[in-house]
């Protein structure tokens, strides 16, 4: 198995494809440690590549100055200003109305404990981000789950729906937005996200809109970030380059409040202890530096995200798949498989639960994905496929996965 993807690569080639398999096996990190050595893990949102040569530089050069003591500065936050002016077209990013918070998963849990108080209700779009619901729980709120539509995409009518019965529960309710949407792809639209906003303003329901995907949106869609839009002024967003350039083992992501999000100044000292200040300078380089290797990252992803679509026709006919328009996880739609309870969601344990399509390909093809049923209301059935990887690991991965479908029937 090895050999096929094994081999030396040259420093020239796509960003995917610069290690091979030995060196990635060699990696200490989640993904490539929680399943035994045959195992092809697609499962976590990790990828497969080296650093952004400026961030490298940028941490290579805080450690030779021994630059390793606490965060200090707005350099984060101008950076983040900066690229979203240049990039998103968006010149409303006020550095003074920012926090840094250890990653965006903290800074979610921090911004509900600002907006609403325990028990109170949090809408999230199933299927979503399977933390949204832990983190929410753990906060001692209570979930209300607004579904997707059947193409992935926000259907505004539940969503009015659920903030109706968010807003009937309490005073204080949340939103909590993935923007773009993690796992169908979905990069909201501008229109999409005037709704939304007039749905909230509307039931007066706050909202929470995590944008880690945001720089990771693929050719042919375009991002919109959701403080951009005219009455999301008491809307908090969460951003960080730990997505894009592969960063998560680098805490530090950006809390951004809306001009009239006046709680920010109620976020307590302590969580200014958490972000790094190694994790500050690689996003910072990131944000400012990182694009051109971005560019060609995003380049390689719309190409394995048709790759993708190809190797399934080929050898997996039966599951279907939306090319996503934003970021490299693909939800695939193995319902037709017949593995599946579709009673089971759990919204919980991203890393451990696996179920139906997810146990099978897991234990049939030795290929790890995540499993849909963990992703709430709507997943059970679905896999998420992380493709941000070689072309040769996808290759091999969705053969094994048809070879191991075939032979269940
Ligand atoms: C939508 C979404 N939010 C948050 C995270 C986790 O971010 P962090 O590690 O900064 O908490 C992920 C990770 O994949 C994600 O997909």
């Amino acid at each position: 198995m090895t050999s096929l993807i094994a081999g030396n690569l040259d420093a020239g080639t796509s960003p995917l494809e610069q290690l091979p398999i030995e060196r990635l096996r060699a990696r200490t990190s989640m993904k490539w440690r929680a399943y035994p050595a045959d195992v092809l893990p697609l499962w976590v949102a990790e990828m497969d590549v080296l650093l952004a040569p400026p961030v490298a530089d940028a941490l290579h050069a805080a450690i030779d100055a021994g630059d390793t003591g606490y965060p200090a500065g707005a350099d984060y936050a101008l950076a983040v200003r900066d690229y979203a002016a240049l990039h998103w077209d968006w010149h409303g990013l006020d550095p003074g109305r920012t926090a840094i918070v250890p990653d965006v998963m903290m800074g979610i849990a921090e911004t509900l404990k600002l907006v609403t108080s325990p028990s109170d209700p949090v809408v999230v779009c199933a299927p979503v981000y399977p933390p949204f619901y832990a983190f929410t729980k753990s906060a001692g709120r209570t979930v209300i789950e607004a579904p997707l539509g059947a193409d992935g995409r926000l259907d505004l009518d539940a969503l009015g729906n659920a903030l109706a019965a968010a807003r009937a529960k309490s005073g204080r309710a949340a939103l909590l937005l993935s923007n773009p949407h993690n796992p169908t792809g979905a990069a909201h639209t501008r229109a999409e996200l005037q709704a939304v906003a007039a749905a909230a303003a509307r039931h007066q329901v706050r909202v929470i809109s995590d944008e880690i995907h945001a720089p990771l949106v693929l050719p042919g869609a375009q991002f919109t970030p959701y403080l951009s839009i005219d009455g999301a002024e008491d809307a908090f967003a969460l951003i960080s380059a730990s997505k894009a350039w592969n960063l998560a083992g680098l805490k530090a992501a950006l809390l951004i409040a809306g001009p009239a999000a006046a709680d920010l100044r109620r976020l307590p000292e302590e969580v200014s202890h958490g972000p790094s200040h190694l994790g500050v300078i690689a996003h910072t380089a990131a944000f400012r530096h990182g694009q051109l290797w971005l560019t060609s990252l995003l380049a390689s992803l719309a190409a394995n995200r048709h790759l993708l679509s190809e190797l399934l026709a080929a050898h997996l006919p039966q599951v279907r798949y939306r090319p996503p328009e934003a970021t490299y996880p693909a939800w695939l739609d193995c319902r037709a498989l017949g593995l599946h309870d579709p009673d089971t969601t759990t919204g919980n344990h991203i890393v451990s639960d696996l179920a139906g399509p997810a146990r099978m390909f897991l234990d049939h093809a030795q290929v790890a994905l995540s499993s849909g049923h963990v992703f709430g209301h709507g997943g059970a059935g679905f896999a998420r496929l992380n493709f941000a990887t070689s072309p040769a690991i996808l290759r091999q991965a969705i053969r094994r996965m048809g070879d191991a479908a075939r032979a269940q029937h």
